[in-house]
């Protein structure tokens, strides 16, 4: 079997197209144009590639966008009160700042001190505590993107098994309490793996759709993956010159039935939900949102 690639630059820039088509009407009809404040603390060079790729999609939906680059010995004092400056300014509808930070900022402070309704990457506690309550004010952007790429492939999530290799806050967690909510892509039967999960290929092989997120180059192999499972692959890994996902994308790709690449899977997807959310946040802002 050779499976199905699932495109994910392509489903990318059709949401992009319609959020362009979404932003162009909210200006005609006299709304502001929606902004995003990325803040980038250090030199991380793949750090600035994100923020630049967050930047241009933003461009290319006619969205503003602000790049505030700091220091690498910014202290956590600096950037929190960056953040209530941004948090303060009616014309930033969303924060970001781009993760990871150095060593002597404390994330979890940082990523609190957002205002919930700027937190366009739904990290803030009551931001995820709406979203596991099935009330979502805004989605987590790369589960988000993933859930979107397991509807625009046609897969049958209600009812599926789900494994969720990766139990971090940003990804593993909230992915699968976004599989299992009641819903479209949703409503899946939920394992998380982790770490300290014993006998997970035996768990892996169960899976209808596995999702990795863990963060090993081509940790995945065959023998992890039910024939004619759908595989979507969250990990970037460099190796050398390469980007490489979590799983093994050519032996894998004959067993699955659909697999994202890596690049241009669930990366492009998560920046196209980013730029949703930043428009959600201006309506929610500015009392438009339905
Ligand atoms: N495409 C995108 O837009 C996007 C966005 C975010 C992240 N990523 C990529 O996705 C990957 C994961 O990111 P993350 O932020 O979730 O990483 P993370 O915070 O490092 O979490 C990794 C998770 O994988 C688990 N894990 C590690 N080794 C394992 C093993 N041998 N067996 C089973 N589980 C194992 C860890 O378990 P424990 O909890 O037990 O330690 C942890 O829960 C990375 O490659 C990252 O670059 C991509």
């Amino acid at each position: 079997m050779s499976a199905k690639i699932i495109d994910g630059k392509q489903v990318a820039a059709r949401v992009r197209e319609e959020l362009a088509g979404l932003v162009a009407q909210r200006i005609e009809q006299g709304g502001s144009q929606p902004h995003l404040a990325a803040v980038l603390v250090g030199d991380d060079p793949a750090s600035a590639v994100y923020v630049r790729n967050k930047e241009r999609a933003c461009a290319k939906v006619g969205m503003k966008s602000t790049l505030i680059k700091l220091p690498r010995e910014t202290s956590q004092s600096e950037l929190l009160e960056l953040v209530a400056s941004l948090n303060a300014d009616a014309s930033v509808n969303g924060i970001l700042v781009q993760l990871p930070l150095p060593p002597q900022i404390n994330e979890v402070d940082v990523l609190d001190s957002i205002s919930p309704l700027k937190d366009v990457d739904c990290f803030h506690p009551e931001n995820v505590g709406l979203m596991m309550q099935g009330r979502p004010r805004f989605l987590p952007c790369t589960p988000h993107g993933c859930q979107e790429l397991l509807i625009d492939s046609g897969t049958i999530v209600a009812g599926a098994h789900a494994v969720v290799l990766g139990r971090s806050e940003i990804v593993g967690k909230p992915m699968a309490a976004l599989l299992v909510q009641k819903g479209a892509g949703a409503n899946a039967t939920v394992t998380i793996a982790h770490s300290r999960t014993q006998n997970l290929a035996e768990i892996t092989r169960q899976a209808d759709i596995l999702v990795a997120a863990i963060g090993k180059p081509e940790f995945v192999t065959a023998d992890m993956v039910k024939p004619g499972a759908v595989v979507i692959d969250v990990g970037i890994n460099r190796v050398g010159d390469k980007l490489v996902g979590d799983v093994d994308f050519e032996a894998v790709s004959q067993v699955a039935s659909a697999i994202t690449p890596v690049p241009g899977g669930v990366g492009p997807m998560t920046i196209a939900m980013l730029i949703k959310n930043t428009l959600r946040a201006a309506e929610i802002q500015t009392g438009t949102s339905s």
